[in-house]
């Protein structure tokens, strides 16, 4: 998609689709669009008061020819309250606006800025949210009849704004939405395709490309470094594991500086193992690769955006098997930190692999860690689809996070880790075990067996069962992979 700024004066653009969004209120035609709404001969405020265009939260009005414009067609979204416009809804209407045109067969649009986004990164989350918008899911259609592409996007308006500013948001933005889609595109790739070797050799392609460092670790280094946890997953697999490395170093590095670690888990099938998995909706477990295809698209991202810090991802990838080598309940086994782990559910598997996975990025030198995984179909007990949960041993690190995640507009809530939930995974027979001895608190149990291996280290585990994956279309993105929290990740570190 070609993305452009377009300096004219809203009416004097010839384009097919002129696109803005209008709020839910009484003086609904105000500012840019009372403007609009002269040139046009009060055909919005017609509109509005006969109850057709209410701003209600992704309605949309489409006025044809409309009076006055030079372009074509006049398509209005609704914005909902003004209060609660932010830039979630605001990426959510740009990207309804453009998958709402392509069923038209519409493929130029231009997106008209108002003053309602000035409160947040308005170009940069329109830029992102209209990539966001343009991913598709049917990779393997070998006919794709219904799905118009669009071409171009302009963006527009935004009066009193400096033209070089909107262009500088314009680019973050196309470099965050291109790196959300890759990790998209390597989320939605069905495991046969998608092995961890495979996984290994798109994320260096990507690193080489991108001028980042790479190293992928194989089997017979992981077990030189002793990483016994993610080994003890994968030997159930004929697929041998990886362990993807990625760095960003910055021109001029500041001694004393922090160095960011992105931990992510990608185990690139989970069928749980010897303790499996029931079939019903277990085709969904390819995406167990999501919190590592995230800080591989994070890295993406960085690699052009620059900032001041080191910032490492490592991705530990295997398959979760329950080959005739598989690791069985009741099986103990060391993690590279040393610990001895009683595994109880071979389904508890991201937390082995992450373990090692926090322990190498501790060796490397992060002096902070942020891991993100498909941990635990509990956090959707807690947190539903909507938000990511957060756990940490260091408030101060979580909250630096949280704004984060705000500005990038990703939802994340805080989430406890208690020193209780400690005695929960207490092992009879090693130092601790894989799942509780209790019930409930699932999620939190996940995270507080990751704790084990971040000692003093800032850490904030990020559970994105929830959330990496939409099981149903939405008016402003397809169904499949949402490729979150790269945005989050990619704030944190350009503010570090
Ligand atoms: N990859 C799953 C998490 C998951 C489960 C995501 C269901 C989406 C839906 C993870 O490896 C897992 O199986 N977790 C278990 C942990 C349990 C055995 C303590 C779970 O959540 O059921
Ligand atoms: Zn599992
Ligand atoms: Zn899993």
């Amino acid at each position: 998609m070609q993305l452009s700024f377009d300096s004219r004066p809203a009416a004097q653009i010839e384009t097919p689709a002129l696109v803005t969004y209008v709020f839910e209120k009484d003086n609904r035609i105000e500012g840019a669009l009372a403007a609009l709404d002269q040139t046009m001969g009060g055909r919005l405020k017609r509109l509005a008061d006969s109850g057709e265009m209410t701003g209600k939260i992704l309605e949309t009005t489409l006025v044809h020819d409309p009076p006055g414009l030079a372009g074509t067609r006049l398509l209005l979204v609704g914005a909902g309250k003004p209060e609660k416009f932010d830039g979630i809804i605001f990426r959510r209407v740009a990207g309804l606006a453009l998958r709402s045109l392509r069923t038209k067969s519409i493929t130029r649009m231009t997106f008209l800025l108002r003053e309602g986004e000035r409160n947040f990164a308005g170009a940069e989350a329109a830029v992102e949210g209209l990539l966001l918008a343009s991913f598709d899911s049917d990779f393997y259609k070998t006919e794709k009849k219904n799905n118009k592409v669009m071409e171009s996007a302009a963006l527009a308006g935004a009066e009193g704004a400096s033209i070089e500013e909107i262009e500088k948001g314009m680019g973050r933005g196309r470099v965050i939405g291109e790196a959300q889609n890759f990790t998209r595109t390597l989320v939605n790739e069905p495991s046969n395709v998608l092995t961890p070797r495979i996984l290994a050799d798109r994320a260096e392609a990507m690193a080489r490309e991108c001028g980042l460092g790479v190293d992928i670790l194989d089997e017979k280094r992981a077990a030189e470094l002793k990483m016994g946890a993610l080994l003890s997953v994968a030997q159930g697999s004929i697929e041998p594991p990886r362990v993807i490395v990625v760095t960003y170093t910055p021109a001029q590095p500041k001694a004393g500086a922090p160095v960011l670690g992105l931990v992510g888990k990608a185990v690139t099938f989970d069928t749980g193992g010897i303790s499996i998995k029931p079939s019903e909706g277990m085709d969904k477990m390819k995406y167990d690769m999501a919190g590592g295809a995230a800080m591989l698209g994070a890295m993406k991202a960085l690699s052009a955006l620059k900032p001041a810090i080191k910032v490492i991802a490592v991705v530990p990838a295997t398959e979760n098997m329950p080959g005739g080598k598989a690791q069985k309940p009741g099986d103990v086994q060391f993690a590279m930190s040393g610990k001895s782990i009683e595994v109880l559910n071979t389904d508890a598997e991201g937390r082995l692999i992450l373990a090692d996975g926090i322990t190498y990025a501790k060796k490397l030198g992060c002096t902070h860690l942020v891991d993100a995984a498909t941990l635990t179909g509990a956090i959707t007990v807690a947190l539903a689809n909507v938000s990511a949960g957060a756990f940490t041993n260091n408030h101060e690190f979580e909250d630096r996070l949280l704004a984060s995640a705000r500005r990038a507009g990703e939802k994340m809530w805080p989430m406890p880790l208690d020193d209780e939930f400690r005695d929960l995974i207490k092992s009879t027979i090693a130092d601790i075990q894989n799942i509780s001895s209790g019930r409930g608190g699932g999620a939190s149990i996940g995270a507080a067996f990751l704790r084990e291996f971040t000692d003093d280290t800032p850490w904030v585990h990020l559970d994105i069962a929830g959330t990496a994956w939409l099981d149903d279309q939405k008016p402003w993105a397809a169904k499949g992979p949402t490729g979150m929290p790269v945005r989050t990740l990619v704030d944190l570190a350009m503010n570090m």
